[in-house]
Order: structure tokens, then C-alpha cells, then sequence
């Protein structure tokens, strides 16, 4: 059997697939089992931060790998204990960490927090949390239920967890709040939703409101997080200070690792959350690795050029191809193309695919960008004549 009879024999089939075989990596550049070469501005959606086969992340790994891998949060373990003391400092904020596998586990466990201080703090055991349409917040019961997308509330899954209300913008977040919400959780930029950034003034006025009400901010930076935004953290870009925050994707630069730090440090008491994988030797020595990569890039003003370069390259596609799209969107190196329809942002996808590009989907017809953070100026110029050829293509 070929592989793609294989998967189609042995995988659950829950992902619609291409069946493309990657064999090797380079930067921004991926090599299929047939030769062919892609450019990658998806870079594993957002999570190949420092691109593909990353030298100092591959040593890192290696070494760690065969000295110890896990030894299981029961004992202290200096990667982990280094990784959130990095973090901390980075992000500019007094918090404490927990490390987990994902970014939907890192959501439970920001979820979890709220909940407590809910508990703890209000006589009527405030539990509720507030989250906006569009918003994505992961694949477990209880985050896809946190998720304010309609469809993903299929009855298939159900029942889902009581505690979520789903309102359709921020300003609609204030007539929503009652006598048992305890926070609200949002993205700054909505990536799933379709790259669509909130305003700086919009956030900071909800963030000064929520704080003045003893009620938490909880920001979903899984995939706005690790210099996505152009900055540590997009809170930092937003120049607000949340009582939660998420991370995952690219701080592994593709180990399995999630984060949930917070400003409440003393809420957890032990037993009240755990994690048998979570922040072991492996991904936090990695994750270590991959910071220290990405501080060296920005202190050098390299993922400002990036962000540069790749912006300047967008808007002269937007401008030059206005009977696909709408407009740009996005911040950083999270970017994307709001298409016209549905299926000219399909056709966009393939052709894109068939000319050596990879570029993703998200919602309301956007296509969307997410290289490696560290990809080269010559990267982001080839890939985007690879868009232009494909785009010139399908106008005809
Ligand atoms: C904002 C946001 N939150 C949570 C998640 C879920 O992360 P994971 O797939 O690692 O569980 C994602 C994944 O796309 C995301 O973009």
C-alpha cells in the first residue's frame, strides 16, 4: 500500500488532506519526497517558528534527547523552571507559569484559574466567561464550547460545559456581563476567525474596565504569542496587562508545548491541575532554545525587516490583484488576504500549492500567511513571486 492508502487505512480521518509526502527542511523552504521544492508561509500553521531544520534548535534537542528527557513533574526540572523565568522576563509581566501540550490545554488550564478565582473571590461563585464570534480556542469539549463559532457546537459532541457566552463584538461585551461572569477571553488578533486584529483602543479600554470590576482578561496568545505580533507578545503590542495569558504554537518551533501564565501566582494549590507530558526536559529545553533564537532576531531589528518586507510584498498584491480581494489584514507576520469568496480563496490555496507555495485558510475568506519568524528577505521575496505567478494564472 501507498501512503496515502495507508493513512487512509490506519488514521481516523478527521482532517481533509493533501497527500503530498515532505521529506526534508530549510528555513522556509520544504522538499517533498519527489524533489519538488515549496516555499512555506504557513510554516506549520504558526508553530515552525524558527523555520525548518533549524540547526542550534536540532543540537539543542539532540543533546537534551540523550541526557534526559523526562523525569515527570514530581521533581524539579531546570529547562522548565529557566524556560518560565525567560518567559517572564520577556513578556515584562510578575506572573507564574504552567506548562502543558497544546494550545487547548493551555486554554483549560486558563479557564480552570478563572474558575477558582470565580470561587474564591465572590460570595455568588462567579464561573461564567465571556468570549467573542469568530474566536477560536481549541478542539477539547470545553474550548470548543469556549469557541464562538456556531458551527463548531455541533450536537454530535454535545453536551458541552455550562459557563460560555458568546457575544459578537467587544462593545457587546459590556451589556453581557452579569451577576456570575468572572472574565473574558479573547484573541487580539483573530486568527482562525480570519486575521482580524482588534484596535489598540478598543482592547486597552475593555482591559481598564474589566480591571476596574475585579473581573480577569484572559488573552489567547497561542498563536499571536512568541513575536507573531512582532513584539514578545501581541499584550505587549496592545501595551495591556492581563491577568491570563496562553501560549503553544510557535514557542516549541514544533515540540509539543503549551503554557498558561498568569498575575494570580498563588491560585493553584497542589493537585488542583497537573500534566503527565506537560514542560518536561524535551520541549522546555527546546522552547528555551527557540527564544533565545527569536530574542537574538529581535534585538538585531531582523523580525522588524521581516515584517517590513513581507507587509510591503502584501499590500502590492492586494492593490494589484483587487478582483480577489478585499483588502489585507493582520499584524506582524500574521497576515492575510481577504478574498471576495469562498472559492476564489480555494483556487488561491491550490494554485498557490501547484506554483510552490504554501499559504493556509482561515475564516471569513481570508487567506492566510504565517511564515517562520526567522525566514530570509530572499524567502519572502521568491515565495511571493510564486503568489504573483499563480495569482497572474488564474486571472486568465
Ligand atoms: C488562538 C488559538 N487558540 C487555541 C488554539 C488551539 O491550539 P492547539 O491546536 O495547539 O490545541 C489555536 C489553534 O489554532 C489557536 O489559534
Amino acid at each position: 500500500m501507498n501512503l496515502e492508502s495507508l493513512d487512509k487505512e490506519y488514521i481516523l480521518h478527521s482532517y481533509a488532506r493533501n497527500y503530498t509526502n515532505f521529506v526534508k527542511g530549510d528555513g522556509a523552504k520544504l522538499y517533498s519526497e519527489d524533489g519538488k521544492e515549496y516555499i512555506d508561509f504557513g510554516s506549520g500553521i504558526g508553530v515552525c517558528s524558527v523555520g525548518h531544520g533549524n540547526k542550534e534548535l536540532a543540537d539543542a534537542i539532540c543533546d537534551q534527547a540523550s541526557k534526559l528527557i523526562h523525569v515527570s513533574n514530581l521533581w524539579v526540572i531546570e529547562p522548565q523552571v529557566k524556560l518560565a523565568q525567560k518567559i517572564v522576563e520577556l513578556s515584562g509581566f510578575d506572573m507564574r507559569l504552567f506548562f502543558a501540550n497544546s494550545g487547548a490545554e493551555a486554554n483549560e488550564g486558563a479557564l480552570k484559574i478563572a474558575r477558582k478565582y470565580g470561587q474564591i473571590n465572590f460570595e455568588n461563585k462567579r464561573y461564567k466567561v465571556i468570549t467573542l464570534e469568530h474566536s477560536f480556542h481549541g478542539r477539547t469539549i470545553t474550548t470548543v464550547k469556549a469557541t464562538g463559532q456556531e458551527k463548531m457546537h455541533t450536537p454530535n459532541f454535545s453536551p458541552y460545559p455550562d459557563g460560555f457566552m458568546h457575544v459578537k463584538s467587544i462593545d457587546d461585551v459590556y451589556k453581557s456581563i452579569d451577576e456570575k461572569t468572572v472574565a473574558v477571553m479573547i484573541e487580539l488578533v483573530q486568527g482562525e476567525g480570519g486575521v482580524e486584529p482588534f484596535k489598540k483602543e478598543e482592547i486597552q479600554k475593555l482591559a481598564k474596565f474589566l480591571k476596574e470590576q475585579g473581573l480577569l482578561l484572559i488573552v489567547d496568545e497561542v498563536q499571536t504569542g512568541v513575536y507573531r505580533s512582532g513584539e514578545f507578545l501581541a499584550s505587549n503590542y496592545y501595551e495591556i496587562k492581563p491577568d491570563i495569558i496562553t501560549l503553544a504554537k510557535g514557542l516549541g518551533g514544533g515540540l509539543p508545548i503549551g503554557a498558561v501564565m498568569t498575575s494570580l501566582k498563588d491560585i493553584f494549590s497542589p493537585g488542583d491541575h497537573g500534566s503527565t507530558f506537560g514542560g518536561n526536559y524535551l520541549s522546555t529545553r527546546g522552547a528555551l532554545t527557540v527564544l533565545d533564537i527569536l530574542q537574538k532576531e529581535y534585538n538585531s531589528g531582523a523580525i522588524k525587516k521581516n515584517i517590513e518586507a513581507f507587509n510591503s510584498n502584501l499590500e502590492k498584491i492586494a492593490a494589484s490583484f483587487t478582483q480577489f480581494f478585499e483588502k489585507s489584514v493582520g499584524l506582524g507576520l500574521m497576515r492575510g488576504l481577504r478574498c471576495k469568496s469562498g472559492e476564489i480563496q480555494n483556487k488561491i490555496v491550490s494554485k498557490a500549492f501547484e506554483k510552490g507555495l504554501i499559504v493556509l485558510k482561515a475564516g471569513r475568506n481570508t487567506v492566510r500567511f504565517l511564515p517562520p519568524i526567522t525566514i530570509s528577505q530572499d524567502e519572502i521575496e521568491d515565495g511571493f513571486k510564486r503568489l504573483e505567478l499563480a495569482l497572474m494564472e488564474l486571472k486568465d
